[in-house]
């Protein structure tokens, strides 16, 4: 196989990949991703040349969309970017209009990108936990998973702003309490913590809601430690 060649060049508009909205980048985010793109096996990148760059914020120049007007500040993350469709890792970017999402009033193009496609992904599983019943009030207790990781991280921050105080971090390695703590986790557990030691009908529930961004093993013995009316996601 032949060695991936990376360089920084300059293109025109028409090398970008299809679509009716034309966007100036102006943030970007390196995600796991993106690292994996510019790897020789990494499995990421479909078709070449191509521009990484799996999201991005910045404001639109042009769109065929009545709804996006032009300096509108906006963002795109996934649906392909860096990977089959020319990413963010440019001044511009050609994507169709049903990727567009119009920046939020509170939100900053940086802070966009500084959260990131994997803040959209933990602001997402809280959301989808919220549709099911999580809520402050009730004081729920959440335990989080790879809770040091990307997505695990910004979840702790968001629960901990939202005001969920009985946070309980999934971490494997000690110099991970530090950072869980100070994102506002009350308790630390490990990965042995979580496989059942005793007859699965004998357990006592130990959480109400799980965020879980680790899977296999780890998520098939919690779901059996989730309390009634409690979810997983
Ligand atoms: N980041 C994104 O933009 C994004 C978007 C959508 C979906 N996802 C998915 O979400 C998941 C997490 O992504 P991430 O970006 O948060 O990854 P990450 O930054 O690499 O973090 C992974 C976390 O999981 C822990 N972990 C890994 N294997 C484990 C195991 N066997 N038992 C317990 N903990 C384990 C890691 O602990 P150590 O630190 O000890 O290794 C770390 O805390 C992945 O499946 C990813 O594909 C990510």
């Amino acid at each position: 196989m032949k060695k991936n060649q990376e360089r920084i060049q300059t293109i025109g508009l028409e090398d970008l990949s299809e679509g009716d909205t034309l966007i100036e980048v102006v943030y970007s985010s390196v995600n796991y991703k993106d690292m994996l793109a510019v790897q020789k096996k990494g499995g990421v990148i479909r078709s070449y040349p191509m521009i990484p760059g799996i999201d991005l914020a910045g404001r639109v120049v042009s769109s065929s969309d009545s709804t996006l007007s032009p300096g509108q500040e906006v963002l795109v993350t996934g649906y392909g970017m860096g990977m089959s469709h020319t990413g963010g890792f440019a001044q511009y970017a050609r994507v169709p209009h049903e990727w567009v999402v119009p920046l939020p009033d509170d939100l900053t193009l940086k802070d966009a990108m500084v959260l990131g496609t994997a803040g959209l992904t933990a602001g997402l599983s809280i959301a989808a936990l919220e549709e099911v019943g999580l809520k402050p009030e009730q004081s729920p207790r959440i335990l989080v998973t790879g809770a040091s990781g990307g997505v695990g991280s910004i979840a702790l921050a968001i629960l901990a702003a939202s005001g969920y105080e009985r946070v309980t971090a999934l971490i494997r390695k000690d110099y991970q309490k530090e950072l869980v703590t100070g994102l506002g986790a009350q308790k630390m557990i490990r990965p042995e913590d979580v496989f059942l030691k005793e007859n699965p009908l004998l357990l006592k529930p130990q959480y109400d809601f799980v965020l879980d961004t680790v899977g296999g093993d780890v998520v098939a013995h919690l779901i059996l430690q989730i309390a009634y009316n409690g979810d997983a996601v």
